[in-house]
């Protein structure tokens, strides 16, 4: 059986880049769910499907296709065919992604997808229902979290590197609506699994994130 390392948590936790570093050290697949459900939010939004027609929504995932592939330690999107890491990750989609996310044929697409290739492969996945609803016998589940504050604030930093014009305040306030839509929709919400571990990394370093993780990986393999 595959080895599988849950991680679940809010937006801006710090997710993606500590599930990145841990899978380097240990030499598995790191699968990013939360570019999967990107991608399909981008054919919903290029198709102009509105978030409450549901029936168009149901009826699209028929004809999506969405495939991952790994280079060079970097997880490839690929929508019906299209490398689409280069869309994805616009402020307006990170936003449309948690409202399109809480439709049950969107989620029980990608969940099939996940459980597949878990089911093979020792891998980390992150995202926010990977330990308690995508892989709940999954060996080693975290919930990675920080503050709201934090979070913001590491935004904020990672978007005037990247030149681009915004207030931390917007930012603080995107971060508390979609935390609050990821935690109460009514399938699979954001929430810590019972036998994950929890971390908070707001007075954390990475590197501190990943030793942690790593340390808690190990305890298990022995
Ligand atoms: O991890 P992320 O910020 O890229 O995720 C974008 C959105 O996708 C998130 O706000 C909710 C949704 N998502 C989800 O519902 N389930 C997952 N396993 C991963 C992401």
């Amino acid at each position: 059986m595959a080895f599988n390392i849950a991680i679940d948590g809010p937006a801006g936790a710090g997710k993606s880049t500590i599930a990145k570093r841990v899978a380097k050290e240990l030499s598995y697949i790191y699968v990013d769910t939360g570019a999967m459900y990107r991608a399909m939010t981008l054919y919903f939004l290029r198709a102009g499907i509105s978030l409450d027609d549901e029936a168009a929504i149901t009826a699209a995932c028929d004809n999506i296709t969405v495939v991952l592939s790994n280079e060079n330690g970097e997880q490839q999107v690929f929508l019906n065919g299209e490398n689409v890491n280069g869309f994805i990750r616009t402020e307006e989609v990170s936003k449309m992604t948690s409202s399109f996310s809480v439709y049950a044929p969107v989620r029980q697409k990608l969940t099939q997808l996940q459980r597949e290739m878990a089911r093979t492969t020792d891998l980390i996945m992150d995202g926010r229902d990977i330990g308690t609803c995508v892989l709940p016998e999954a060996q080693v589940k975290i919930y990675l979290t920080a503050s709201v504050e934090t979070r913001g604030r590491r935004r904020f930093l990672e978007l005037q590197e990247k030149g681009e014009a915004c207030s931390l305040e917007e930012i603080c306030k995107d971060i508390k609506q979609r935390d609050y839509q990821d935690m109460t929709r009514e399938i699979s919400p954001l929430k810590q699994a019972k036998d994950a571990v929890l971390v908070d990394s707001s007075k954390m370093t990475i590197e501190e994130v990943v030793d942690r993780i790593i340390n808690i990986v190990k305890e298990k393999l022995v």
